[in-house]
């Protein structure tokens, strides 16, 4: 009979060993029997970029990249963009379930009662330059708002993680759109309790002499779709750095701030900033086929193509190309959807994307909707990271939980030179 288990023959030895099986893994740390001798520190598997090592179980979400699936928590997330709110996504992400009415009362209420930040934020905010770009602002201030909670290391009460996780999904809005206004050199508008969670960042964002701003709710639909399909995507690289810097039991601020720096980076949560920049650059359709040729000669990326885990259409991207008809309906059409949808049809019928199954990725749309929303390039990154926020929280309330987990630390296989004495200034070469 078939046994879950791995027979490996060191020829180094001829010593066999037999490893277990488990979830379609064996743990790499069962690999350190496998030694040469006493002095041997045991074999390690090396993975740079962690192209095939699974660094945690996870129960919150799920991904077939081949098949184009993603579940949150077990919902397909097709179902959760077309009946949920973002808040109610949200509490699923980090509690395991979809709340009961009596529990996202609850929810909501603590959520908008959090949104309001210490006035010194303002300070600090003002000190930025005025053209900073808004994700490094947001980035910084995350990490400040750890001096305003110097109680909130690692604590295992989840009512003081929970505490945490209410004040960091509703400041991080009021935060992202005070960078906003700051670069405008804007006065900042104050959170709105009476508007939803993305109403009142719209209220944030654009509120100018009106007593009251009123969202479009279409606008208002749109940005919490898109939040909704932002909310987590497992083990991705930001959420590595919110587990790794979280595991080190620093203040979720600190973790959420350093999760969002890993998010900025244009193979990430910057490509949809990317993708407007190439579009505007690429400019109208007679230029495509000279664009593509470019990228099939490595001078640059199709941004906006290409997941280490989808290899089929990506489904977050299909829901925001749907979704973007309806946007542009009550906002004006972007001149560059034309730009996009030829150079899609271009790429997906090109050998080169076709062979290394390269398809459309969640930030291919996204941006031109947030550009129909009147929104800047830089802006783009930060509407990543208040969505993402959630998921990282549900990560880290994961991960804290997890007995297994301890403080995140990779080996290395050292490739330096052997021990050498030191050589004074004026005798070296
Ligand atoms: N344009 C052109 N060629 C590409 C692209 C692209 N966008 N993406 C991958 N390739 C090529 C790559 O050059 C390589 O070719 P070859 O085998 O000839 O060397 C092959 O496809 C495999 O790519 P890879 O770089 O080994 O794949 P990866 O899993 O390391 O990278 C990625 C994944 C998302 C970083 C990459 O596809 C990429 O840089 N895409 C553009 C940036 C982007 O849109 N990022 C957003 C990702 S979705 C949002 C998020 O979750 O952050």
């Amino acid at each position: 009979m078939a046994k879950d288990t791995l027979a490996i023959l060191d020829n180094r030895t001829g010593k066999s060993y037999e490893l277990p099986i488990t979830d379609g893994a064996i743990r790499a740390t069962d690999l350190r029997q496998i030694r040469t001798g006493p002095d041997d520190f045991g074999l390690l598997s090396y993975d740079p970029a962690f192209m095939n090592t699974a660094s945690t179980r996870s129960a919150i979400t799920f991904i077939d990249g081949d098949a184009g699936i993603l579940h949150y928590r077990g919902y397909p997330i097709e179902q959760l963009a077309e009946h949920a709110s973002f808040l109610e996504v949200a509490y699923l992400l980090i509690f395991g379930e979809l709340p009961t009415a009596r529990a996202l009362e609850d929810w909501t209420w603590q959520i908008t009662h959090h949104t309001w930040v210490h006035e010194n934020v303002k300070t600090f905010m003002d000190g930025f330059h005025h053209d900073a770009h808004t994700m490094s602002m947001l980035i910084s201030s995350v990490a400040a708002l750890s001096t305003f909670y110097p109680d909130a290391k690692v604590n295992h009460d989840p009512g003081h993680q929970d505490l945490q996780i209410y004040r960091l999904i509703a400041k991080v809005p009021t935060l992202a759109a005070f960078a906003y206004r700051h670069r405008l050199g804007q006065f900042y508008v104050y959170p709105d309790n009476d508007l939803s969670y993305t109403g009142n960042f719209l209220s944030m964002l654009f509120k100018a002499t009106e007593l009251k701003y009123k969202p479009q709710p279409a606008v208002e639909r749109a940005l919490e779709v898109l939040f909704i399909l932002h909310a987590d995507h497992e083990q991705n690289c930001s959420t590595n750095a919110m587990r790794s810097v979280g595991s080190s039991g620093v203040d979720p601020y600190s973790a959420v701030a350093a999760a969002a720096a890993a998010l900025y980076g244009p193979l990430h949560g910057g490509a949809n900033e990317a993708v407007l920049r190439m579009l505007r650059a690429i400019g109208s359709i007679s230029r495509i086929p000279d664009f593509v040729k470019s990228v099939k000669a490595g001078e640059g990326k199709l941004m906006g193509f290409g997941h280490r885990v989808y290899k089929n259409y990506d489904p977050r991207a299909r829901i925001i190309k749907r979704m973007a008809d309806e946007v542009f309906a009550v906002t004006r059409p972007s001149p560059l959807l034309p730009v996009a949808l030829e150079l899609e049809r271009i790429a997906l019928a090109d050998e080169y994307f076709v062979s290394r199954k390269l398809y459309p990725n969640v930030d291919f749309y996204s941006g031109l909707i947030y550009e129909a929303l009147g929104l800047p390039v830089e802006m783009f990154p930060v509407l990543f990271a208040i969505p993402r926020t959630a998921g990282w929280l549900a990560q880290w309330k994961e991960m804290v939980g997890d007995a297994e987990q301890k403080i995140a630390r990779p080996r290395q296989i050292y490739t330096g030179p052997g021990q050498r004495d030191f050589v004074p200034l004026g005798r070296r070469a």
